[in-house]
């Protein structure tokens, strides 16, 4: 049994790198799900993976190629490609959809947190690797952190480079995630993102370099950890972000609309009414500086708050820092530390929350608590 998975193995191994030189495959947007179960042995931990699509899951034409690639391993093929985790685990994968991050949506984020809530709850039940595009890698990451009701490790990876290209890093990068969440010192620490031999917390960490292989860490905030030969060395004792809410969403049949507005010089205010106009329920402004907004786009958020009630966040541009709230009186709520994309997930859900505004200056504020309180 255990020897013909390896040849099987193999043989996927083979067809990877054959596929280096033919065209690539062309493959339907939402593959139809596809399971497998490695064999169980007895004395491994049980690992559930969830395979989103990506570049982990993704060829080119060539074994040179690393961008423009396109989307089509299926989680049987990317869990085979590493027979090294028929050693550390036993695996049962399952296809949540099979598309570049930039498709990722509400519909597969809840989809997504859906079925790890309920696999997460069995005791025999481990860890939970799910595998994902790097584009948007950090807002799923986000998600899940403030869904997923668990002890348990969750760990969400991805690749830089396709996995027919020279020195692929989604191999390693699996074998990585797996093992982590396997492990026992990875409990109590909420999503973690792992690529590239580290491990960070899923709620400051972000994509930093469009095409380095190094690229998610949080340049403030840290790593929690590192691989040593492949095993998971932590720095710090487990903990969570200060302030992080848990959100129920098992009962929700879609995310509300908030849109993110990239503030400059001579940002245009039409923006602000064009977004609600077109069902936006809040809106998150990349700020410039620590989450300024220019007066005429100001004027328009001002506008239409008083007018709806809606909640109006500003983060900021640059890469880190804080933006601050203005008093209540305001329409300003500031993100703090987390960046535009992050404040957006926080918001949508503490709408679907049923928040009110008020509410959700307090959500955003427990994550900075005044050094009084
Ligand atoms: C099961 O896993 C253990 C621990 O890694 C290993 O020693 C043993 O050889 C495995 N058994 C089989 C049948 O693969
Ligand atoms: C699994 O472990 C066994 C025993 O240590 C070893 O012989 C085998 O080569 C390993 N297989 C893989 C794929 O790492
Ligand atoms: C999200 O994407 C999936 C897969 O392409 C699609 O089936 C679904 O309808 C999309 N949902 C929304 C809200 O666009
Ligand atoms: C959501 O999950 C169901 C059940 O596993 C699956 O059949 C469906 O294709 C999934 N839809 C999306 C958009 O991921
Ligand atoms: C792993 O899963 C198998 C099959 O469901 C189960 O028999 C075994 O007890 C599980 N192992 C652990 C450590 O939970
Ligand atoms: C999370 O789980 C804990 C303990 O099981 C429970 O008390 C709490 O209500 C749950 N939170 C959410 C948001 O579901
Ligand atoms: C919004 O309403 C407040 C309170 O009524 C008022 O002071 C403020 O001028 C209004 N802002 C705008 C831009 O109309
Ligand atoms: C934008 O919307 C606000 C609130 O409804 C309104 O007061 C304002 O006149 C609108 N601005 C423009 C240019 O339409």
């Amino acid at each position: 049994m255990r020897l013909s998975t390896l040849i099987s193995a193999l043989f996927q191994v083979l067809a990877l790198s054959q596929h280096a030189t033919a065209s690539p495959v062309q493959l339907s947007y939402l593959l139809p799900r596809q399971d497998i179960q490695t064999p169980i042995n007895a004395s491994l931990p049980n690992v559930t993976i969830f395979a989103t699509g990506g570049t982990i899951a993704s060829q080119g034409t060539t074994n040179t190629q690393t961008i423009g690639y396109s989307v089509g391993l299926g989680v049987q093929q990317l869990i085979t490609a590493v027979p090294d985790l028929l050693n550390v685990s036993n695996i049962k994968g399952y296809q949540i959809s099979n598309v570049d991050s930039g498709s990722i949506n509400q519909t597969i984020l809840l989809n997504l947190t859906r079925h790890i809530n309920e696999e997460i709850a069995k005791d025999s039940v481990q860890g939970i690797v799910v595998t994902h595009g790097t584009d948007t890698l950090e807002e799923t990451a986000f998600f899940l952190d403030l869904t997923v009701n668990a002890t348990k490790p969750v760990v969400i990876v991805g690749a830089m480079r396709p996995a027919t290209a020279l020195s692929a890093d989604g191999p390693l990068n699996i074998l990585q995630a797996v093992i982590l969440a396997t492990s026992k010192n990875a409990l109590n620490r909420g999503v973690m993102v792992s690529l590239n031999d580290r491990i960070s917390s899923a709620f400051y960490a972000t994509k930093n370099h469009a095409n380095a292989l190094d690229t998610f860490y949080a340049a403030e905030q840290g790593q929690l950890g590192f691989y040593i030969n492949q095993v998971p060395f932590f720095y710090y004792g487990a903990a969570t972000a200060v302030g992080k809410t848990n959100f129920n969403v098992a009962g929700a049949t879609g995310l509300p609309q908030v849109d993110i507005l990239y503030e400059h010089q001579e940002a245009s205010p039409a923006l602000v009414n064009a977004s609600i106009a077109s069902g936006a329920r809040g809106i998150v402004f990349a700020g410039v500086g620590a989450g300024g907004i220019p007066p005429l786009v100001s004027l328009a958020a001002y506008q239409n708050y008083n007018a709806t009630g809606f909640p109006f966040v500003a983060s900021r541009r640059p890469a880190d820092g804080f933006a601050p709230s203005d008093d209540e009186s305001s329409w300003r709520i500031g993100s703090g530390f987390l960046n535009p994309q992050k404040a957006r997930i926080l918001l949508q859900l503490s709408i679907l929350a049923g928040h009110d505004t008020a509410k959700i200056r307090d959500v955003f504020a427990a994550t900075y608590p005044s050094p009084a309180a």
